[in-house]
């Protein structure tokens, strides 16, 4: 990484088995109950993973792949309530580490006024961030199957901060607007590569001058793994879908550079994420 780049680390408060094990159970048990995929198409290792939720056996490798399932499936594969006829979505992996994330925002964002989430997920992130943090108007965006669950989150909420969330495809249309701060949770590894290079192509016309981009998830360095967790992840990722993956640090830096933005902080985060910090130059 960059020398420039400040890295430092943030634990877990809880403890890094804190929560996981009935993550396990809840995240595989929404697989099947929700009809994501029918259960004869789950991948054999998510079937594992709920056969495992009470087993002590493998119990290290499994449980840690559980709050990457979670991340993954995000939206669709989160816990559903049904509420006035729309499914209002919830994420566990995004009350797990809210608050880390939100440490790292309170330093880097300290400044900032617009923010644009893209992909947003649930929007239970925008309602978090933008309650904890009201010097910002938080602008969620996301493909336009989330934008009903968001709108549930936020109507709920009721911010004075969280604006109509956009529907947004980074590979589609953008908006006009201008913001100094960007962020993404858990989006490089789902999108397809050339969504993500369409991602950082599009941030000069989207940010001004001196904005800043925040970058949360799982990273690879020099073309490895992190950590046995997140082998298992990008395992699982690609059985899922060929187009997903953890992405290199380097080659997500690579495509910073070119549309003006250098790395400024990359932090170590529970469950073996990242965030990483870019300022426009
Ligand atoms: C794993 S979920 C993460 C959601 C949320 N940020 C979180 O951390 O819980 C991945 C998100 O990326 C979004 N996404 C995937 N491809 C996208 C694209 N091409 N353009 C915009 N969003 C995309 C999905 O709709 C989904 O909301």
């Amino acid at each position: 990484m960059p020398a420039r780049a400040k890295v430092t680390g943030i634990r877990d408060p809880r403890g890094p088995d804190h929560g996981r094990l009935s993550a396990l159970a809840v995240t595989a048990g929404v697989l099947l109950a929700t009809g994501v995929a029918g259960a004869g198409a789950l991948p054999h290792r998510v079937a594992d993973l709920a056969a495992a939720a009470s087993a002590r056996h493998h119990r290290h490798r499994r449980v840690l792949l559980s709050g990457r399932l979670a991340d993954a499936s995000g939206t669709r594969a989160a816990r559903q309530t049904r509420l006035s006829g729309v499914e209002k979505p919830n994420s566990p992996s995004c009350e797990r580490n809210r608050d880390p994330i939100l440490a790292v925002l309170r330093q880097h964002f300290a400044d900032r006024q617009r923010v644009l989430e893209i992909g947003s997920g649930t929007g239970q992130h925008a309602v978090y961030f933008a309650g904890a943090m009201p010097q910002l108007s938080w602008q969620c965006s996301d493909r336009a199957e989330n934008l009903p669950g968001i709108r549930l989150w936020l109507e709920e909420a009721a911010l004075p901060n969280t604006p109509e969330p956009l529907e947004l495809d980074v590979g589609g249309h953008w908006p006009a607007q201008r913001y100094d701060a960007v962020f993404s949770a858990n989006t490089l590894h789902i999108m397809a590569w050339d969504e993500v290079e369409a991602l950082f192509a599009h941030l000069p016309r989207i940010t001004t001058g001196d904005a800043q981009l925040a970058i949360y998830g799982p990273f690879n360095y020099d073309g490895r793994y992190t950590s046995d967790s997140n082998a298992a992840f990008d395992e699982w990722l690609k059985a899922r879908g060929a187009h997903m993956g953890i992405r290199d640090a380097a080659e997500v830096d690579a495509l910073a550079t070119k549309s003006g933005f250098d790395l400024i902080a990359d932090i170590a985060m529970p469950a073996n994420n990242r965030c990483r910090i870019w300022q426009r130059r």
